[in-house]
């Protein structure tokens, strides 16, 4: 028997951003797990054939029910968003609910020897690429009753509450799209459109190797004596925040592992 949320999100058409790895492959997962009798979802990331995998695995779970289209897109190119939503499959272009989660962090410099590329990259993927991918899709919830309908998930982060040294661009970025999704709740005010803000603590997935340019080592290094929290655990969050009831506005999540108490402050075992 289908639970409340699962019925919620019956016939609904996601997209989740960053699906190939980490928090949103694991959403994308939980959403066809939490309503797998009829659901569509389309998964974007650079890297397709993760994405193609990531379709297969959901197929091979849950069946039928869930129809999963993998896109290749990279959100920090605004040429690709710009032509996405047109090329989609008839089938497909009703969107319901878009998670912004593609994201990442480049290297742990502190100014001023911040390279110049790592700055753009962050930027143009976690603030420009939000944006844009959010002023793509919006005219679809627009065209709907009453203002329009549909939710925006932003993953934003510990870090863009509490900015810390050799983090300051992330943090900016991160604090930019927690601004951003403020600001767009209100001008959306008198819409059924739900803007909803996710802001992970620490979570074990491919951030750190990216954040070290591929050294898994150090990345390692960085969950050694504690217990980060999984891409599950914020994918749970994700798709309870798109379930509740119409008039349910989850605008604000902070989601830490027990042993932190804020972006540094992380307690390690010995
Ligand atoms: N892990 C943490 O501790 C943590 C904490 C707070 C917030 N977050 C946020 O959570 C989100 C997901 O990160 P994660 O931890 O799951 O890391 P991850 O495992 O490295 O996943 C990041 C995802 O973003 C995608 N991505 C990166 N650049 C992209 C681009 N230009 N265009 C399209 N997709 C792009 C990657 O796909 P491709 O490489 O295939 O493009 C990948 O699927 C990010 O916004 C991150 O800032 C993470």
């Amino acid at each position: 028997m289908a639970t409340a949320m699962g019925k919620r999100l019956e016939g609904k058409t996601i997209l989740v951003t960053g699906a190939s790895s980490g928090i949103g492959r694991s959403t994308a997962k939980e959403f066809a797990r939490t309503s797998p009798q009829n659901l569509k979802i389309i998964v974007t990331a650079r890297r397709i054939d993760s994405l193609k995998e990531l379709a297969q695995e959901i197929k091979e779970e849950v069946g039928d029910g869930v129809q999963v289209l993998p896109v290749q897109l990279d959100v920090s190119k605004p040429s690709g968003i710009s032509s996405f939503v047109g090329a989609l499959p008839e089938e497909f272009r009703e969107i319901d609910v878009l998670v912004n989660n593609a994201g990442l962090v480049r290297g742990v410099a502190r100014a001023p020897e911040i390279a110049a590329e790592d700055i753009d990259i962050m930027f143009s993927t976690n603030v420009t690429g939000l944006i844009n991918m959010t002023q793509a899709v919006l005219p679809i919830f627009k065209k709907r009753p009453n203002g329009g309908r549909g939710d925006i998930i932003n993953i934003g982060s510990i870090a863009g509450r509490d900015g810390y040294p050799g983090g300051s661009i992330y943090c900016a970025t991160k604090a930019a799209v927690r601004t951003f999704t403020d600001s767009l709740r209100k001008e959306l005010i008198d819409t059924r459109i739900r803007v909803i803000g996710v802001d992970p603590g620490q979570v074990e997935t491919e951030f750190s190797v990216v954040r070290f340019y591929g050294d898994k080592a150090k990345a390692d290094a960085v969950y050694a004596g504690c217990d980060p929290l999984t891409p599950d655990d914020i994918a749970e969050v994700i798709v309870f925040t798109a379930g509740r009831p119409e008039n349910v506005v989850v605008a604000d999540t902070l989601i830490f592992p027990q042993h932190q108490g804020s972006a540094t402050i992380v307690h390690k075992r010995t």
